[in-house]
């Protein structure tokens, strides 16, 4: 656990980087530290290792005040990873994992094959150890980063900006392995970021920083999404917090229509019959697997000739088809609103159709929850 009581810095020239902080960093979650530029997450997030000395209040770590720590000591005890990785252009990846290790005092070779188990556990290629970092992607370097700040197995990691170098599909990438990496180690975590998206994924809580240095909110997502305390948490946010906020409520509690699901090989009366008749303008056709091929609307199904086939009818895309034991009502509404049928699909863990879910059936459950 991490407290921070009335701590607060503020230089010589008069700048106050960081006003007045009260808060708890809870052992083996993750924190998020954000707001914008300059708001004092950098400086919040120095002080816990000493690089920057608080001017004012006291800042524990499991209940130590920490200037009552060796500042060598206390760093070597705590990771820290920063943006472009700042690693040591003439040391090998080996090596760079393996630093503090050997400022521990571990032999030569226990450090270089702990930094080798290491490489494994980020997501590294055996064969990228004998590299250079220039020889490494901006990606592949924030994992040796993270790798590097995970040596010593401290259970403190402090992450400034780590991810924020790299092109958006490698960053989802990166925060994927990071929420993987601490369902295994449960570290205690800080991690700082401009990004309210990175910081909804990645935080256990989240502490919202405004303009001068204060603290504006510290919630859950959820609670943050749900209820800002004011309209510059509301605006740094987003106006489609609501939308955003559907993330946190699973899929998994739609009721799904089966009536609506057809195969390939049923003839249009089939359909016409259940469907039409009750009103329905869309009808899914799935193949014999029941995975989805497409929809067929009403009018085609009335239209068409007597004992053809469904799988002949020529179908509209089904669009991208939502996991129901594992996505979120967002992915739902995402799917129904990207569908030509209005419809969201579905789907099992082998992609086999479990139902189909209308833009108004998902409008009464988001309904539902939001109340
Ligand atoms: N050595 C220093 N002397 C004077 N002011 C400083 C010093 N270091 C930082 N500051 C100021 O303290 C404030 C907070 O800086 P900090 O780096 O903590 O912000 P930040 O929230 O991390 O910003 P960013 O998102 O841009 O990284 C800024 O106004 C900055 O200019
Ligand atoms: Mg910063």
């Amino acid at each position: 656990m991490i407290t921070f009581e009335g701590a607060a810095k503020i230089y010589p020239d008069g700048t106050v980087a960081v006003a007045h902080l009260d808060l708890t960093v809870e052992s083996g979650r993750t924190t998020v530290f954000v707001g914008p530029s300059g708001s004092g997450k950098t400086t919040s997030l120095r002080m816990i290792n000493r690089m920057v000395e608080p001017t004012h209040g006291t800042i524990r770590v499991d209940g130590v005040d920490i200037r009552d720590q060796d500042p060598a000591l206390l760093r070597r005890s705590i990771g820290y990873v920063i943006q472009q990785a700042g690693l040591f252009p003439h040391r090998t990846i080996l090596d760079n994992i393996a630093t503090v290790p050997m400022l521990l005092g571990w032999r030569r070779g226990k450090a270089r094959a702990r930094a080798a188990e290491l490489m494994e556990l980020v997501g590294l290629e055996p064969a990228q150890a004998k590299r250079y970092p220039h020889q490494l992607s901006g990606g592949q370097q924030q994992r040796v980063g993270v790798a590097r700040a995970l040596a010593a197995d401290p259970p403190i990691l402090l992450m400034d900006e780590p991810f924020s170098a790299v092109d958006p599909v490698v960053r989802t990438s990166l925060q994927d392995e990071l929420l993987r990496l601490q369902q295994e180690l449960h570290k205690t975590i800080v991690f700082v970021t401009h990004d309210i998206d990175e910081a909804v994924r990645l935080g256990d809580r989240i502490a919202v920083y405004r303009p001068g240095g204060e603290l504006a909110q510290y919630d859950t997502p959820e609670r943050l999404l749900a209820e800002p305390v004011d309209e510059f948490v509301e605006s740094f946010v987003g106006y489609d917090r609501g939308v955003r906020r559907l993330s946190f409520f699973p899929a998994s509690e739609l009721s799904l229509r089966q009536d609506v699901v057809f195969d390939a090989e049923d003839r249009v009366e089939r359909a016409r019959d259940a469907v039409v008749s009750d009103g329905e303008p869309w009808a899914l056709v799935v193949d014999e697997r029941r995975a989805p091929l497409g929809w067929v609307g009403a009018r085609q199904l009335t239209e068409a000739p007597a004992g053809v086939t469904l799988g002949s009818l020529e179908l509209a895309p089904f669009g991208h088809v939502f996991h129901v034991a594992n996505d979120s009502l967002r992915a739902a509404l995402d799917a129904a609103v990207l569908s030509p049928a209005g419809r969201a699909v579905g789907v099992d863990t082998d992609g086999s159709v479990l139902g189909v879910v209308s833009q108004a059936d998902l409008g009464t459950a988001i309904w539902s929850v939001s109340e």
